[in-house]
């Protein structure tokens, strides 16, 4: 027999084949990664691979024979700390399967270190809840910071409003002492025409009507002017040559008192959207400050021309004066809140402040100055 048919003999043996078998099994066993260990039903060791040694800092010899030092359980997955022998720990995941050994039944247990992986995955908890930690106090500073920044905006805006609104009791003051005036008048004439003996019930009912007619306009003015102040809640479209009239019949008295005349040019389908009373403050702003300009600089014969006009579909609205324009200096710091060049009394530096708030945030429009030839010019567009 030739050694060749010798060999393939042997092969075809059972035994051959289960031992070839066993060696590989074993050969695995004993190189796997994870340790593996056959503990029966009474507790005791009945195999470890070199692995499981690793794991438990014991020997083979120090664990065969001897009882299991962790409770084996019967769940399927489980972790398990482990004392090391330098003090510390390892975390071991155990699956735990029933087999048979040797012919009795028994649990084998394979582990598996995870200690380095949940250091890591400690690490990066720790790390996340860092993270959250500081995302919170990052969203909650700015919240702060927009929060006081919200506050400072709604003082000026509360300061400005009382600004606005000091001036226009002094317009008030204004639109009032012609008719005050009228009424004192009629009551004048009443006694004195008593006095003279032409005193008649028909001169008593016309100097009544006059007087109550005047006193009417009186309230209608203090109306338009509550109104005025009134808080708008929502964007309207309106007419912007009707609201220019009427911020101008705010004032009108003031201006003729200083002379000023008013020229005004605006397209008569010419709507904006927006608020219109707070666009009529802004119109009375600019319209008061070049009051205030020409008052200043003793302008001789104060013009405004107010002129409105489509372009590009939204509303624009020019105010320019004579009085002489804003020096280069200043120019870019007038929107600025509490800049003003006037004295004390006679300004708070509010007012431009106020007007692009209006414009730009409150109607997404745009409030822009510059000089033109012989003074200043404002522009609205809406
Ligand atoms: N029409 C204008 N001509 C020249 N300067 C102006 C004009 N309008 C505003 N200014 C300048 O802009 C500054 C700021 O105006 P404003 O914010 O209304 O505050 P205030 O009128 O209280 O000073 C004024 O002090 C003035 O120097
Ligand atoms: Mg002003």
């Amino acid at each position: 027999m030739s050694d060749s048919t010798e060999l393939k003999n042997q092969m075809e043996q059972p035994n051959y084949v289960l031992q070839n078998c066993e060696e590989c099994f074993h050969n695995i066993i004993c190189r796997s990664a994870d340790g593996i260990i056959i503990v029966g039903h009474d507790g005791i060791v009945r195999f470890v691979n070199p692995a499981i040694e690793t794991i438990l800092c014991q020997s083979a010899a120090e664990l065969l024979g001897k009882p299991v030092s962790f409770t084996i359980g019967s769940d399927e997955k489980q972790e398990i700390t482990i004392p090391q022998s330098n003090q510390e720990t390892c975390v071991v995941e155990m699956r735990v399967v029933e087999t048979e050994w040797e012919g009795e039944p028994v649990h084998l247990a394979s582990l598996r270190d995870v200690t380095d992986r949940k250091r890591v995955e400690e690490q990066l908890r720790q790390k996340t809840a860092q993270l959250e930690e500081l995302n919170r106090t990052l969203i909650e500073k700015v919240r702060e910071e927009v929060d006081k920044n919200r506050e400072k905006d709604h003082l000026l805006i509360l300061q400005s409003r009382q600004a606005a609104m000091g001036e226009m009791i002094g317009n008030i003051a204004h639109q009032w002492r012609q008719p005050l005036t009228a009424i004192s008048l009629l009551i004048q004439d009443l006694g004195e025409c008593y006095v003279y003996g032409d005193f008649t019930k028909e001169y008593l009912d016309t100097t009544i009507r006059n007087a109550l007619n005047v006193i009417r306009h009186m309230s209608h003015t203090i109306d338009d002017f509550r109104n005025f102040f009134k808080q708008e809640k929502e964007k309207k479209a309106f007419s912007v040559g009707e609201v220019v009239t009427r911020s101008l019949s705010f004032i009108e008295s003031s201006l003729r008192f200083n002379n000023i005349a008013v020229e005004i040019n605006i397209d008569d389908d010419l709507l904006a959207f927006g608020f219109p009373n707070e666009f009529s403050q802004v119109l009375i702003n600019i319209i008061g400050n070049a009051k205030e300009t020409f008052r200043e600089r003793g302008i001789s014969e104060p013009l405004i021309r107010i002129q409105g006009c489509r372009e590009e579909k939204r509303a624009v609205v020019t105010i320019t004066d004579n009085a002489g324009g804003i020096s280069e200096q200043i120019i870019d710091k007038i929107f600025e809140p509490y800049f003003t060049t006037r004295e004390l009394e006679n300004g708070t530096g509010l007012g431009l402040y106020m007007s692009k708030t209006i414009v730009e945030k409150n109607m997404d429009g745009k409030l822009t100055a510059f000089n033109v030839e012989g003074g200043a010019c404002f522009r609205i567009v809406i």
